[in-house]
């Protein structure tokens, strides 16, 4: 069949390493894709923001199953697109409709889901210019520190962890009536802070039936040691070893059954990815976030842990049959290092020319911010540039191999960090 994923990352050249794996898939499009995608198909340059278009060209290109990789679209309505137009529903399409991708797009909206059907998470409250007394009243009373959190999807940016009752009434006061982070501060959730080791856990939902992935665990901080400015996430690890069979069998029963059978309690046909955020507190898991979609760079770890073939996974899930498919899991170890140019996630110089490729052994390299310039040469294009992935028995095995390969890889500025995985070896 004819496939087509939507993004342009890291995360979506591992979608197209592994779909191209599969002996169901013919032809395959990236919209719009990276240089490393275009090694599997063919990229489209076409805005996913443009659904008109997109529909147009998934009937032109007889597309039968779509990947969404980003929040962004979904949260836009993409899906809701598909299923508002009599030939392009069926079209089997992995991502949730604009209401599902709520949990993403609205804290508040996955907030008062965990509170209805008593997942486990921070305790909070909602407050808007309405009632922005009552606020600076509940964060006074608040013990410290005190999260908030901007409603609405904000680059990442929208969550602030305040040490002071000073700090974070002037910030409640900043998101709400200053619209610090646009429209999607109009709502901030105020919550108490956990304290524990955060992990992340994949879950593939048709709606009613689901599928865990591997557990994997992000580093996110710029700096080695989780020091830094916040990035996108500068490498990770799955499965991650603490995240045992005793810890996934609560996170299964307390937090991913409520959560599949909410969703659809709701009303809600939950067809696509849920990405859970976790804090295990003393070995119990506490929900942090749900996001709509696969985490970038978690998929260049979880993804290529997936022995079964994923057309099959996908097309199960979009018929409705998850509880039919078998899923099988490797039984290694992976990681990724990311490897991005100076000064990100700040400012940072683009086009700079990537050598070295050729030379590396034993790793999946996954272009995320590359380019081919008008020479043909790959060159850097963002501040997070290629992950490398790479399998062992052990983290540390696994590690070495991505640790190598990250100093064969060559494009001036080049940084990354050496210490991912750095409490399991
Ligand atoms: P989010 O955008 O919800 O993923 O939040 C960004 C980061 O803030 C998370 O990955 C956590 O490190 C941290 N965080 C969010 N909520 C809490 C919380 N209630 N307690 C402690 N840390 C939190
Ligand atoms: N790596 C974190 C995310 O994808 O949201």
């Amino acid at each position: 069949m004819n496939i087509l994923i939507i993004g342009s990352g890291g995360r979506e050249h591992a979608f197209a390493y592994k779909i191209s794996q599969s002996k169901h898939c013919d032809k395959l499009f990236t919209m719009p894709g990276n240089p490393g995608t275009a090694q599997y198909g063919t990229n489209v340059p076409i805005n996913p923001n443009d659904f008109t278009t997109v529909g147009k060209f998934c009937l032109d290109n007889k597309i039968e199953l779509i990947i969404v990789g980003p929040e962004e679209f979904l949260v836009n309505g993409i899906r809701n697109y598909f299923e508002a137009d009599n030939q392009l529903k069926t079209i089997g399409f992995i991502g949730p409709n604009q209401q599902g991708a709520q949990i993403e797009g609205s804290k508040d909206f996955s907030k008062a889901l965990m509170k209805k059907y008593n997942i486990p998470t921070a305790a909070y409250e909602t407050f808007t210019f309405e009632n922005i007394d009552d606020g600076v009243k509940y964060v006074n009373a608040h013990t410290l520190p005190i999260v908030l959190k901007a409603d609405g999807l904000a680059a990442g940016k929208g969550v602030l962890i305040c040490e002071s009752h000073e700090e974070a009434v002037a910030e409640l006061q900043a998101m709400i009536k200053e619209k610090k982070f646009g429209d999607a501060s109009t709502k901030v959730v105020v919550e108490q802070f956990l304290k524990g080791i955060e992990l992340s856990v994949f879950v593939l939902s048709d709606g009613t039936n689901y599928k865990i992935l591997p557990s994997a665990k992000d580093y996110k901080r710029i700096g080695e040691g989780e020091t830094g400015l916040n990035t996108g996430g500068m490498g990770a690890v799955s499965p991650v070893p603490f995240a045992d069979d005793v810890f996934m069998k609560k996170v299964e029963e307390r937090i991913i059954k409520p959560t599949i059978l909410g969703l659809k309690n709701e009303g809600i046909n939950y067809t696509g990815f849920v990405f859970i955020g976790l804090m295990n507190m003393d070995g119990e898991p506490f929900v942090i976030e749900y996001n709509c979609r696969m985490g970038d760079p978690e998929t260049e770890v979880v993804l290529p842990l997936i022995k079964s073939d994923v057309v099959e996974l996908f097309k199960a899930c979009a018929d409705g049959k998850l509880n039919e498919y078998d899923l099988h899991i490797d039984e290694r170890t992976s990681t990724t290092v990311m490897l991005v140019s100076t000064g990100y996630p700040g400012n940072y110089e683009k086009e700079k020319i990537i050598g070295g490729l050729n030379l590396c052994e034993g790793s999946l390299l996954f272009h995320s911010g590359t380019k081919l310039n008008n020479n043909n040469q790959l060159v850097t294009n963002g501040g997070r540039v290629m992950a490398i992935t790479s399998f062992g028995n052990t983290v540390q095995e696994a590690i070495s191999v991505s640790l190598k390969n990250a100093e064969i890889i060559q494009f001036e500025g080049k940084y990354f960090r050496r210490d991912i995985g750095y409490e399991f070896v």
